[in-house]
């Protein structure tokens, strides 16, 4: 009988038990606004995929009600925040790394949309739009950058952390009665790229995320307010909206929250600085 010397590898526990790890087991992620709509699926995907969840709203209620609908309701925990106010992202971000010992992932789901067009809306529409869509990913992505590069990389996914910054398609049109949202969503992809091209090199991977015409969530309030300015009715705004997308349907939280997943378990930096729709689409010139 020939000995070998070799010490055979430990079989993980995936080898022992013939069952796939879920994608983000143990991972830590903070997820703005994920108290309804978007937000709420994207908490409830990452939760199923075996992330320890922290859900940061305004809203704390509706962030209980999210944590109770996941996968793993005692491992997923609520923060309630304004994500514009410094003092208040920090309070977050150390809570959350004292009490779990590291962050993994950081979505910047929340955001706000005003119907204020531009001869009539108001500076204080303009600048609330900018602080929670602009200043809430700013404070929370520079709280929580010089904690991801001081980890070491997850072996999964050879980052030190991950970055998802939900944006919109509206940052790549001019859009009449929502001007500031579109204006705030483009200065967020730039920011994105900015952190994308700042800590990109040092294992830091930031991702944009399109949601399309998303049902259950903002945009059909958006529909109703559009329509009391525009005196017609929101289901002709609506169908219109619909006409101008290739699946002719409104897309679900959860399709939204899928593209979030995979961006999350995406290994290496491939996804850094890229702009992942979630619907399909054509480009317009
Ligand atoms: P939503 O209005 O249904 O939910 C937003 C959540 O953010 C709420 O739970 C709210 O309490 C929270 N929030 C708002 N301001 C906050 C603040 N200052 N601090 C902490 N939490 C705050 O919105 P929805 O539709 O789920 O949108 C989520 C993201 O997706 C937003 O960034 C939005 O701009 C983007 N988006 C949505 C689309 C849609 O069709 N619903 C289309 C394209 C982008």
């Amino acid at each position: 009988m020939t000995v070998s010397n070799q010490v055979p590898a430990a079989p993980t526990p995936d080898a022992a038990s013939g069952r796939q790890t879920p994608a983000l087991d143990g991972q830590i992620a903070v997820v703005t606004g994920g108290a309804a709509g978007i937000g709420a699926a994207i908490c409830r995907a990452l939760s199923r995929a075996g992330a320890v969840v922290v859900i940061a709203d305004l809203n704390e209620e509706g962030g209980r009600a999210t944590a109770a609908s996941t996968a793993n309701p005692e491992k997923t925990f609520v923060h309630a925040v304004d994500v514009s106010d410094p003092d208040q992202v920090h309070g977050l971000i150390d809570g959350a790394v004292t009490r779990l010992g590291r962050i993994d992932l950081l979505v910047n789901n929340a955001g706000v949309i005003a119907v204020a067009p531009l001869e009539t809306g108001s500076l204080a529409v303009w600048r609330r739009t900018f602080a929670v869509n602009v200043e809430g990913p700013l404070l929370t992505m520079s709280a929580v950058a010089p904690i991801m590069l001081r980890q070491a990389p997850l072996e999964r996914t050879g980052c030190r952390g991950k970055i998802v910054n939900i944006s919109s398609p509206a940052a790549e049109h001019g859009r009449p009665p929502v001007p500031a949202y579109g204006a705030s969503k483009a200065a967020l992809n730039h920011l994105s790229k900015s952190a994308a091209a700042s800590w990109g090199e040092r294992g830091i991977a930031t991702t944009i995320v399109y949601p399309g015409n998303v049902e259950d969530a903002m945009w059909p309030r958006v529909a109703t307010d559009l329509a009391a300015v525009e005196g017609r009715p929101a289901s002709e705004i609506i169908q219109e909206r619909l006409a101008g997308t290739l699946s002719g349907r409104f897309q679900k939280p959860a399709e939204v929250a899928e593209a979030v997943l995979f961006v999350a378990a995406f290994r290496g930096l491939g996804m850094n600085g890229r702009i992942v729709w979630s619907e399909p689409h054509v480009s317009q010139a």
